[in-house]
């Protein structure tokens, strides 16, 4: 199993202290990492969502996801998270934005949460399922708290197949990222996890079938950005 520390400590663990080291310089890595097209893929995620009235955004982080529902969707967003450090970033920029009748954050884990089944018109999960310590259980429970004729928008990293952008990608991958993203966020090991997980998650295929498997339908993926974002919708 892919884990950023590789401590005797379990994944989970392991995960939300990463997420807590690096929660103050998350969002300016993201904007200077991505050169801002990270905004982008999370609304192109939500434009594909058929009018939610309620949505969940699990692993919601510092919110992004949840505020990029917000603005383009009529919905009242809950968003979970592990990390109690990358939420109090969220707080504070929904509060900024005066989005707090919109969105609420709660502690929540992807795997085992709260909610009564067929809770949710959508459920968006952006970066986030690559982290699970469980994948299937995580996208087992997001089955079960998911409306009848619910949506899923998964959105995760992929590598691009093609020359000579699969070899750029890779050098910026494997040797700038990493190093951009140690010495800003002073987490050599969270940057060198990021493309190792990325390396490890389940190809486009067979996430779909995994998707299948565990009940939902009409999956399919959508490429971004020249294939280095995949962009997973399904529905129960
Ligand atoms: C890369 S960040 C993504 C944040 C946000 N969704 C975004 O689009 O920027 C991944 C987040 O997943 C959270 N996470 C990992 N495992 C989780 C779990 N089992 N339940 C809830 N959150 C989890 C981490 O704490 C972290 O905040």
């Amino acid at each position: 199993m892919i884990k950023p520390y590789n401590t005797a400590e379990n994944k989970k663990k392991e995960i939300k202290k990463m997420f807590n080291n690096i929660a103050k310089s998350y969002d300016t890595l993201n904007r200077i990492l991505s050169l801002g097209i990270d905004i982008w893929w999370r609304k192109k995620a939500v434009k594909q969502l058929n009018n939610p009235k309620i949505i969940l955004d699990v692993a919601t982080g510092t919110a992004d996801f949840a505020i990029s529902a917000a603005k383009n969707t009529n919905a009242t967003i809950t968003g979970i998270d592990i990390s109690d450090k990358m939420l109090e970033i969220g707080e504070q920029k929904i509060k900024k934005l005066n989005l707090e009748n919109r969105i609420t954050l709660k502690i929540g884990d992807a795997e085992e949460t709260s909610f009564k089944k067929n809770s949710f018109d959508a459920i968006t999960i952006g970066f986030g399922v690559r982290n699970f310590e469980n994948l299937d259980l995580g996208l087992k429970e997001m089955h079960r708290i998911l409306k009848k004729n619910g949506q899923i928008a998964i959105l995760e990293p992929s590598i691009p197949t093609f020359f000579p952008l699969k070899q750029i990608y890779n050098l910026y991958f494997h040797i700038l990222l990493p190093k951009i993203g140690g010495w800003f966020s002073k987490d050599t090991s969270a940057y060198s996890y990021l493309p190792n997980s990325v390396k490890s998650f389940p190809a486009k295929k067979q996430f779909l079938e995994k998707l299948k498997k565990i009940g939902f339908t009409n999956q399919r993926h959508i490429s971004l950005s020249l294939g280095i974002v995949s962009l997973y919708i399904a529905i129960k």
